[in-house]
């Protein structure tokens, strides 16, 4: 049982409310979002709407991508400001600033009831350094600090975690919900417990992976982290997307399911071949048919699923046929199932596969909390 403080043990009538979202969406061609995109913006109008109606000035921080503490024009943050001035039916402010006196200038002149995004955080090196002394200024923004970024808590960043040591901070309707849906699935008895981890955040992913190994039945891992860790097992991986990471992970442990075939690309055409057969030039971008029906029997006998991570790089047809067949599987299956992650939920609304039990906005921050029943987001607004 955490113990913080929740929005409503607040009164936010007429003060200056600090939002923490994450509104890390990626934008199609036309620097739109697009409507499989938005579900991140959505998920927070339960709480934006509530602090409207409470006549709070809110101050809206996000980041997008990783720009690495520099401006990126197709990083910004105007398209969000647009896409939510549509869906809260209310014109929401956008300041092409992070920090500095025009954000003070703008947010004096803000009525009450008024919403302004501010600039992608990470355009500034100081966020991911935790710098105390930007926390500082983001906690001059406002009375009350909201975290409604529960898929970002995992990262020790100052509008995560620094901002809290200046500005009196409380849980948003989101990341409420997302951790009473956590805790149920950490009380979970039934068994198996099935975890199926993808996607390319491999150093994020490779850590968790070990504790999963001691909480979970089965982990069936595919996508690029799974050619990092038959990489670093000795297989040859062609031109396959593998990162360098310190982290040993334990293949002898019988949960641990691996690929045993890759859909591969040789820069011309796709084939199929066993996992030991990558050839140089070869790139695996998928998992294969014998790996697709590998895992969907452990996902048969399954009571519990929980899902992280696309399993080939689904932007590119026809290395989506596993995700979609794993997908399929698991919506159809009797398994009590949460999935959640930006790249993954994305897919499913496209693919218009729905039928899970919890649909989460966070990927590594849902693995890192199953993992160690807390995250640095959530003990910043304990210990304060
Ligand atoms: C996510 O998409 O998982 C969160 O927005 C965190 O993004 P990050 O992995 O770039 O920190």
């Amino acid at each position: 049982m955490h113990k913080f403080k929740l929005l409503k043990d607040f009164d936010v009538k007429k003060k200056r409310v600090l939002m923490r979202v994450d509104f890390n969406i990626p934008l199609g061609d036309d620097k739109k979002i697009s409507s499989n995109e938005r579900w991140r913006i959505e998920a927070v109008l339960p709480t934006l709407k509530y602090l409207v109606e409470q006549n709070s000035k809110v101050i809206l921080i996000s980041h997008l991508g990783r720009p690495g503490g520099k401006r990126v024009d197709g990083l910004s943050l105007k398209p969000a400001a647009e896409e939510l001035s549509v869906l809260l039916n209310k014109e929401v402010g956008f300041l092409e600033k992070t920090i500095g006196d025009e954000v003070n200038q703008r947010i004096e002149k803000m009525n009450w009831g008024d919403v302004l995004l501010l600039e992608n955080l990470r355009f500034l090196k100081e966020e991911k350094e935790n710098s105390e002394d930007f926390s500082k200024e983001l906690a001059r923004f406002g009375d009350v600090y909201v975290n409604d970024a529960f898929s970002v808590s995992h990262r020790k960043h100052a509008s995560v975690v620094g901002v809290v040591k200046f500005l009196s901070g409380c849980a948003g309707f989101l990341f409420e919900k997302e951790i009473k849906e956590f805790d149920k699935v950490l009380g979970f008895s039934e068994k198996p417990f099935v975890a199926v981890v993808g996607g390319a955040k491999i150093s994020t992913k490779i850590g968790v992976i070990n504790k999963f190994l001691d909480l979970a039945d089965n982990v069936l891992v595919g996508g690029a982290l799974s050619n990092t860790i038959l990489a670093k097992e000795g297989c040859f991986m062609g031109e396959s997307l593998v990162e360098e990471c310190a982290e040993k992970i334990n293949t002898n442990n019988e949960k641990l399911i691996l690929p045993v075939d890759f859909g591969v690309w040789n820069g011309k055409s796709s084939t199929y071949i066993n996992i030991r057969n990558v050839e140089k030039g070869e790139k695996a971008l998928d998992i294969g048919p014998k790996s697709i029906d590998l895992f969907s029997g452990f996902i048969k006998k399954a009571k519990l699923v929980v899902w992280n991570g696309p399993l080939g790089l689904v932007e590119k047809k026809p290395f989506d046929k596993s995700t979609t067949a794993i997908a399929k599987e698991i919506s159809n299956s009797q398994a009590y199932s949460v999935v959640g992650g930006g790249d993954t939920v994305a897919f499913l609304r496209k693919c218009g596969i729905n039928k899970f039990d919890h649909i989460s906005t966070a990927g590594g921050a849902m693995l890192s909390y199953l993992a160690n029943e807390t995250l640095p987001g959530i003990k910043a607004l304990e210990d304060f």
